[in-house]
């Protein structure tokens, strides 16, 4: 294929923007200021969950003005495609010991919930100073396990998406907004 092709191919998948950056902008300038609020001066580590919340922090930890040092882990529920293999795998573990942190993880999307409710369960039993989970965008209607983020920034309906950091089989992770991702009809 040309490219052109190629790119008119990737270009075609983008099927609407859902969330603009300037309304990522500002929800995460406003959870800068709750970050502030809650722990009022007492240092924070953020944990990011790679890979989707690469974007997500580098704008949150710029967003906080507390004192702050970020970590990261990596987990892995989706392979290659659009539907969740129902298994996470923790590929990347923290390097810090937490227990002397107030951890704040951040989460690009809670779906089915599996992976921020293992991590949580994880991440407790190293009992850190406290925890909150700020997630980006929360999919309600996908949820298979009880688990809620303490803050969601946007509520979404059951879309794939794509964007700030999201990926479809590793790509699209580098747009600067959140869009639709055109899938085959059923
Ligand atoms: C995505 C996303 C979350 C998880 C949410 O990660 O980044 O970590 O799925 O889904 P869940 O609520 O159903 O567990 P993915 O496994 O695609 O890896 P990635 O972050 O590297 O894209």
């Amino acid at each position: 294929m040309e490219n052109t092709t190629l790119m008119q191919a990737y270009e075609e998948k983008i099927k609407r923007v859902l969330i603009t950056e300037e309304e990522i902008s500002a929800a995460i300038a406003r959870a800068g200021k709750e970050i502030d609020a809650i722990y009022d001066g007492r240092p924070i580590l953020l944990v990011g969950i790679l890979k989707g919340s690469f974007v997500f922090m580098a704008d949150v930890c710029r967003a906080v003005t507390v004192p702050c040092e970020v970590g990261f882990m990596c987990a892995k529920s989706y392979y290659e495609g659009t539907v969740s293999s129902g298994v996470v795998k923790i590929t990347m573990d923290l390097q810090q010991d937490i227990s002397n942190y107030h951890v704040v993880i951040l989460e690009d999307i809670v779906d089915t919930g599996r992976t921020l409710s293992d991590i949580v369960k994880m991440l407790r039993l190293r009992n850190p100073l406290s925890l909150r989970v700020i997630a980006l965008l929360d999919k309600p209607s996908r949820r298979l396990v009880d688990f809620r983020a303490d803050t969601s920034l946007f509520t979404i309906p059951d879309h794939f998406v794509i964007g700030y950091g999201l990926d479809c089989a590793e790509q699209y992770r580098n747009l600067p907004y959140i869009a639709e991702y055109a899938e085959k009809e059923k």
